[in-house]
């Protein structure tokens, strides 16, 4: 679909011209009709969260089906930088689980509290700077952080339009695994899960950090519909 097309589907008739004249401003279509389908559930978006991407939704039910094998329901979720609180919310809707939610940015954690009430369901989100105010051992940690490296080129509507502090981050965009990794020995259960997107170069790089940090039972990187690698698996 184009996002003419797209625009036609999901604005309503009255709104459609200034939609237009906003996706010639090059503003992504999602923002302009305001909302995205995630996991089959609707995550309302704007210029504070980073638009869910597909590779996500990947993360969720590759993770969904490792819960399901390597643990025992109910458990206890933590999602760090969750932004739209899409990660969240969906697992929310698929596993018996209490979840926390936290993201360093305020002006998201206000989108992700009004996703959860438009989904119907109970998330604790609130301030963290990754793992650092998070107390409590949790079954699953997630993440999807800022991964891009700062020298990286990125296409112009994404560094235009979407948060920067959702995009980059330092140390060859390694940085946010090597602060959750550091800390992660005093928030996980054992048995538990931790559970990344990755860029597609990091993989081995991150499991250098893994090794230093902490004992694991196993890893496993994962690719992408691409056939890029995209995920890493940590159980400990
Ligand atoms: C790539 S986005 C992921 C958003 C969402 N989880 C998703 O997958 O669509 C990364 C998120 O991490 C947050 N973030 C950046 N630095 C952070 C930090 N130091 N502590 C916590 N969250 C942070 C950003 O605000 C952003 O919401």
């Amino acid at each position: 679909m184009t996002d003419k097309e797209y625009l036609k589907k999901y604005l309503p008739k009255e709104k459609f011209d200034e939609g237009l004249k906003k996706l010639k401003k090059n503003i992504p279509v999602q923002y302009i009709v305001g909302s995205v389908n995630f996991y089959g559930i609707n995550i309302k978006v704007d210029e504070n969260v980073l638009i869910p991407r597909f590779e996500t939704e990947y993360l969720v039910e590759k993770t969904i089906k490792y819960v399901k094998k390597y643990l025992k329901e109910p458990i206890k979720i933590i999602d760090l930088g969750t932004g739209s609180g899409a990660i969240s919310i969906s697992l929310k809707t698929k596993l018996n689980c209490e979840v926390d939610g936290i993201d360093i940015s305020l002006k998201a954690l206000n989108v992700a509290k009004e996703n959860a009430k438009l989904n119907n369901v109970e998330i604790n989100f609130y301030q963290s700077d990754m793992l650092e105010n998070v107390k409590g051992k949790y079954d699953l940690i997630i993440s999807n952080p800022p991964y891009i490296s700062y020298d990286e080129k990125v296409e112009k509507i994404v560094k235009e339009n979407e948060p920067n502090i959702a995009l980059f981050a330092k140390n060859e965009g390694l940085e946010f695994y090597e602060k959750i990794l550091k800390r992660v020995n005093n928030n996980i259960k054992t048995p538990g899960i931790i559970a990344f997107e990755i860029g597609m170069n990091q993989g081995d790089k991150i499991k250098r950090i893994v090794k230093e940090y902490i004992k694991y039972t196993d890893i496993k990187i994962e690719k992408d519909l691409t056939n890029r690698d995209r995920y890493i698996f940590i159980f400990v």
